[in-house]
């Protein structure tokens, strides 16, 4: 440190206010001759690591061997076009593939290091800690008060209607209800129906939150609403989206994974590849694979 040593030199002569003056300098160079340290994107608290996981239906490959890792407290965002898999990788994330009698998991995905498919592992746990919210907004044929409320009373948790205000101000939506909470939740604009369905997930206290194309049947004004929403969520949660709209992904996403599907035409077989993960910025300015630039550019879809 040339600049540090030089101050340090000519302070000894001076007077003490001017020496305070004068430290406050040397940290001042210190910090401007240090060598600028690059922020590794990656280097933060990780939720999930996927290793080769494959996924199959009956005979059919959907998903071929993607390993990726997944961030905590970030959104990371799944594009790519109709059937690469973005679905069937997403629900691998909390085991809703489970629920799919022909479908076969391979490879493993490791939540906080734990095999999540481990035999010990309960799978209605798994989608307390890790919730979804889909396409088209499905709430109960309930209030709106009662849908919020209907996970927390199913897993036995305490202090409901601090709950369901909690959950739905989360979601951006208490303003909107606080006055019509006993009204039925179909009543409700489909924007408003998805942030239920948010503030439903979020109020048995997720870690993580899947979005599978959360605002495809959403108008601008919704959209935006749900997009902002996840700005704030991922200060407490870690989320991860499904979407085709280049700019959401764009816009609201930290890491952008694209998908395509690889054919062998000999065989007639179909299945999705993980073409290239990284930051999204990087994504979307400096590609390192032509297919996802030809891709986010809209020259293939
Ligand atoms: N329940 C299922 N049973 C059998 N095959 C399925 C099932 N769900 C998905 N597939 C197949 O798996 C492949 C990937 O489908 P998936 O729905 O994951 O794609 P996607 O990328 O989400 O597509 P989209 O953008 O249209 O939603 C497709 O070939 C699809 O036909
Ligand atoms: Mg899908």
């Amino acid at each position: 440190m040339v600049g540090e040593s030089r101050v340090k030199e000519t302070l000894k002569d001076r007077a003490p206010e001017e020496q305070s003056e004068q430290a406050g300098l040397i940290q001042q160079i210190s910090v401007r001759e240090a060598a600028p340290t690059e922020v590794d994107p990656w280097a933060g608290e990780k939720v999930f690591d996927l290793e080769h996981v494959s996924v199959s239906y009956g005979s059919s490959l959907a998903v071929n061997d993607v390993s990726m890792t997944i961030p905590k407290n970030e959104v990371t965002a799944l594009i790519g076009p109709s059937g690469c898999g973005k679905s069937t990788l997403l629900r691998c994330l909390n085991r809703m593939n489970d629920l799919i009698p022909s479908a076969r998991v391979d490879g493993e995905v490791l939540y906080h290091g734990q095999n999540l498919y481990g035999s010990k592992v309960d799978p209605v746990q798994v989608r307390k800690l890790i919730g979804m919210v889909f396409q088209k907004p499905n709430p109960f044929p309930k209030s709106i008060f009662d849908n919020v409320a209907f996970g927390p009373r199913i897993l036995g948790l305490g202090d409901i209607d601090h709950r369901v205000e909690k959950a739905l101000r989360g979601a951006a939506l208490w303003d909107e209800v606080k006055d019509r909470l006993d009204d039925n939740a179909y009543g409700m604009s489909g924007g408003q129906q998805q942030r239920l369905c948010i503030a439903r997930t979020m109020a048995v206290d997720p870690e993580v939150i899947l979005m599978d194309e959360p605002c495809s049947a959403l108008d601008p004004i919704s959209t935006a609403k749900v997009e902002d929403l996840m700005n704030e969520l991922k200060e407490q949660y870690s989320i991860v989206i499904v979407t085709h709209n280049m700019q959401q992904a764009a816009r609201v996403s930290d890491k952008t994974a694209f998908l395509i599907v690889e054919m062998d035409a000999a065989e007639g077989n179909r299945w999705g590849q993980l073409v290239e993960y990284d930051e999204t910025d990087r994504i979307f300015t400096n590609p390192q694979d032509s297919r996802t630039e030809d891709y986010v550019t809209g020259k293939v879809g």
